[in-house]
């Protein structure tokens, strides 16, 4: 299975005219989200960030015939030949993974990652953000922050191979659970 990225915020700049595509990555990220993650966003929050100045989505996608069970190379995860930037985004698209951060001066705050919970353990979350923090250490960002719920070891466990480090712990931090949050950051 290929795979390939699509920056959405170029997408649906003022110079794209599809919005039934744009409407479509839109719904197909918000189910992924109401899927897959606990820290749960309504649909209001995904169409605010999008037009907010200094956001950023990276969208993960493949061939909607891929094999949904099919997971990359040998190795049983996706590396980056595993992308064919070639492969255009059409309604018939899959969205296997997204990330949304938001860019204030030098900073980067990353507010969800989300990969499919079939294609998680694949590397996909990786590939998302090794490209995010090159893209945007090269256009000045220097310090990348972020918060994760304690019990969530498979994204701590993601965050640490980047090189995040835990520098705070907020405590009750979700409203869900009262479960506490690490603040972790990365200083490029
Ligand atoms: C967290 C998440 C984005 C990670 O994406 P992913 O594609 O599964 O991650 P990768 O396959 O690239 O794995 C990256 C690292 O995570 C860790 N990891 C992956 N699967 C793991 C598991 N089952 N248990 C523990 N750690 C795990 C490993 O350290 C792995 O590095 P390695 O492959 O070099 O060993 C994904 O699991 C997810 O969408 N979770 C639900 C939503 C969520 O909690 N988002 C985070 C909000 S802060």
């Amino acid at each position: 299975m290929k795979i390939n990225f699509l920056d959405l915020k170029e997408f649906v700049s003022p110079h794209a005219t599809n919005h039934s595509l744009t409407e479509y990555i839109i719904k197909e990220m918000f189910d992924l989200h109401m899927r897959s993650s606990q820290t749960v966003w309504d649909r209001k929050m995904f169409d605010d960030e999008l037009k907010r100045e200094g956001s950023g989505f990276l969208i993960c996608y493949s061939d909607g015939a891929a094999d949904k069970a099919d997971g990359g190379g040998s190795s049983g995860k996706f590396t980056e030949g595993d992308i064919d930037a070639f492969m255009k985004f059409d309604l018939q698209s899959r969205i296997i993974g997204f990330f949304i951060f938001y860019n204030v001066l030098d900073e980067m705050h990353i507010l969800d990652i989300t990969v499919a919970e079939e294609m998680q353990s694949k590397g996909i979350g990786s590939l998302m953000l090794d490209r995010v923090i090159k893209i945007n250490a090269g256009r000045g960002i220097k310090d990348f922050f972020l918060e994760v719920r304690t019990s969530n070891l498979k994204a701590v466990n993601l965050y640490k191979k980047f090189g995040f480090k835990i520098f705070m712990l907020r405590k009750n931090y979700y409203e869900d659970n009262g479960e506490d949050a690490l603040c972790m950051v990365k200083k490029s």
